[in-house]
């Protein structure tokens, strides 16, 4: 981490914990505490929410991607990837030489994922890490993805700093996260089922509609295309393009470490 950005995280005492604030030291527990509880039903919870959408979302991504189909060597780190879903698809597309770590805070969601990576053996690895003090060395991977997990994160700033520094000059910077509906009879659609049914659904499958609710509010707190755009420019990536998906229900950025 910078200097700057050391000091200015140090300036901070407050963030944002779905519609509520909290300090900055309490908010990563709390979401561990969401992700903890939501683990053993949370890729059918993803396909109920999304009608599926998630799964076409995240096709978006790794066609971006684009990952080489040689057998050159080829490492993506897949971060707060979870239950491990970008991870499969990128080894599914990708050629021989790839190989894909999946680093997570919660061990519930890396155990949910392991139980899904029979067969995947020595290409695939989970490491249980904090996206804002990655556990891996500089320049290290050629490819850095997150997929609906940046606004979890306590420092937005920190996350990306850290991508940066874990790159390779050369390396690719993906981000898929819900965004700002651009879009005016959708985005009210979208906020009646967002704040109405998903709470529901997840107390009737999941038992829980207070992380549900979580999850809902801390999409509205994410900066919006433009804003996140400057935010991954300020860390020092260039060619930073986003890509909007169903109207800006979601979002992926692009960016390079040049
Ligand atoms: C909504 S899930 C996304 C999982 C997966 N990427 C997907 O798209 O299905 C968010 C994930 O972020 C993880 N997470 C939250 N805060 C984190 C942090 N500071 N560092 C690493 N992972 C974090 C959670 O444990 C959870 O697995």
């Amino acid at each position: 981490m910078s200097e700057d950005l050391e000091k200015s995280a140090a300036y901070r005492t407050k963030t944002s914990f779905g519609f509520a604030e909290v300090g900055l030291d309490a908010k990563q527990s709390l979401v561990n505490q969401v992700f903890a509880k939501v683990a053993p039903r949370y890729d059918l919870m993803n396909d109920l929410m999304s009608g599926g959408l998630h799964r076409l979302w995240k096709a978006a991504l790794l066609v971006w991607l684009a990952p080489p189909k040689s057998a050159v060597p080829y490492a993506l780190l897949d971060v707060a990837g979870g239950t491990g879903d970008i991870a499969f698809r990128f080894l599914e597309s990708a050629g021989k030489g790839a190989s894909a770590t999946v680093c997570d805070i919660s061990a519930e969601m890396i155990e949910a994922g392991r139980a899904r990576a029979n067969g995947e053996g020595g290409r695939l690895s989970f490491v249980r890490g904090n996206a804002e003090a990655l556990p891996f060395a500089d320049k290290s991977f050629d490819a850095y993805t997150i997929a609906f997990g940046m606004r979890n994160l306590t420092l937005i700033d920190l996350g990306l700093a850290e991508a940066f520094r874990v790159l390779k000059p050369g390396g690719r910077f993906l981000c898929l996260e819900f965004s700002s509906v651009e879009m005016p009879l959708l985005d009210r659609l979208y906020d009646a089922y967002s704040f109405g049914a998903i709470p529901i659904l997840g107390g009737l499958v999941a038992g829980d509609s207070a992380s549900y609710r979580y999850l809902v509010e801390s999409i509205r707190h994410f900066p919006d295309q433009n804003s996140f755009t400057q935010l991954i420019e300020d860390a020092g990536f260039g060619r930073v393009r986003y890509r909007n998906l169903t109207g800006g229900i979601a979002a992926i950025h692009s960016a390079w470490r040049l």
